[in-house]
This record gives structure tokens, sequence and C-alpha cells, in this order.
């Protein structure tokens, strides 16, 4: 079975696409899929900014080609696993969601590692530093998250 995984931040032009690059490159994409969105609608159609597409180059990893766009309801039923970078995120996109199930695919992001930064900081109006440590953070935790879903013991205790 293909599972599809979904990155959001909210303007999909820093953070998720980053998510989304770092992600796909740890996973097979015959049977992973990676897309990311934003909540906001500001930057709909626009490459990630290319404080993002730097680091993520810096690390092997090529993002420039991303476009970005809104999340939409029809994501929950596209989605088995809607990853958000902050609690605004969280928050926003469930209230999107019509039943227990759709609201029960989402989750934060950092969640998924155990050394206590609840988020991942908007870097947008910090500096380029911003950007190195946001890399960091999202890359611990998609090494995380390709090792369950590749292993097919997501949610359960390990
Ligand atoms: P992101 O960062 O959510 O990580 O893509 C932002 C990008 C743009 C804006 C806010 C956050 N903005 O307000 O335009």
């Amino acid at each position: 079975m293909k599972l599809n995984v979904l990155m959001v931040c909210l303007g999909n032009i820093c953070r998720s696409p980053l998510a989304e690059g770092i992600l796909k490159s740890k996973v097979n994409p015959k049977f992973i899929t990676v897309d990311s969105a934003g909540t906001g609608g500001y930057h709909i159609g626009n490459p990630p900014d290319p404080r993002s597409v730097a680091i993520a180059a810096l690390h092997g990893v090529d993002i420039s080609k991303q476009k970005c766009r809104q999340f939409v309801k029809a994501d929950f039923d596209l989605f088995d696993y809607i990853f958000v970078m902050d609690s605004d995120n969280y928050r926003n996109v469930v209230k999107l969601s019509s039943t227990q199930q759709q609201a029960d695919k989402v989750r934060l992001l950092l969640s998924e590692v155990n050394d206590g930064a609840p988020e991942v900081p908007d870097p947008y109006y910090g500096d380029k530093d911003g950007f190195a440590t946001v890399y960091k953070l999202i890359n611990a935790a998609c090494t995380t998250i390709a090792t369950r879903l590749t292993h097919n013991n997501y949610g359960e205790q390990s």
C-alpha cells in the first residue's frame, strides 16, 4: 500500500517545503509520496524562499522546483499523515477537519522526536541562522518518520 504524507506550515515557502524535500530524500518514492501545503494563501504558485532553497542545497536536497499551494479540505482524503510545524498550523488544519478520523491524521512534526522542542519556529522574518536551525529540527524528525513509515509501525509503541 502506498502511503501519502503532507507537510504543512503557514506560508508553504520556508518550513514545509524543507520538510517535503528532506522526507522525500529519505524514503522510497515507490511506496511513499510526500507533498506540502500552507494554511495561508499569501504565496500560492511561488517557489520556496531562497533561504530554504539554499540550506537544502547545502545538504544535497533540491527543493527549487516546488510550488506553493494552500491546504484544502480534500487533503484529508488524499493524505494518511499530515505533519504540521507549529500549534497555529495545528489549530488551523484541525479546524478544517470534518471527522475525528481526519483530525487524528494531524500531528506536530516535532512530536516525532523527544528532545523537548515542541515547534519548528517560523524563520521567515529572521536571519540565515534561523534556517539552519529549522533544517536541523526538521531533518531529525524526518529521520524518525522515514524509519517508522518504512517499517510500517507508525503510531505504535517502539
Ligand atoms: P513558512 O514561513 O510558514 O515556514 O512558509 C512563512 C512564510 C511567509 C509568511 C509567514 C511565514 N508570510 O507571512 O508571508
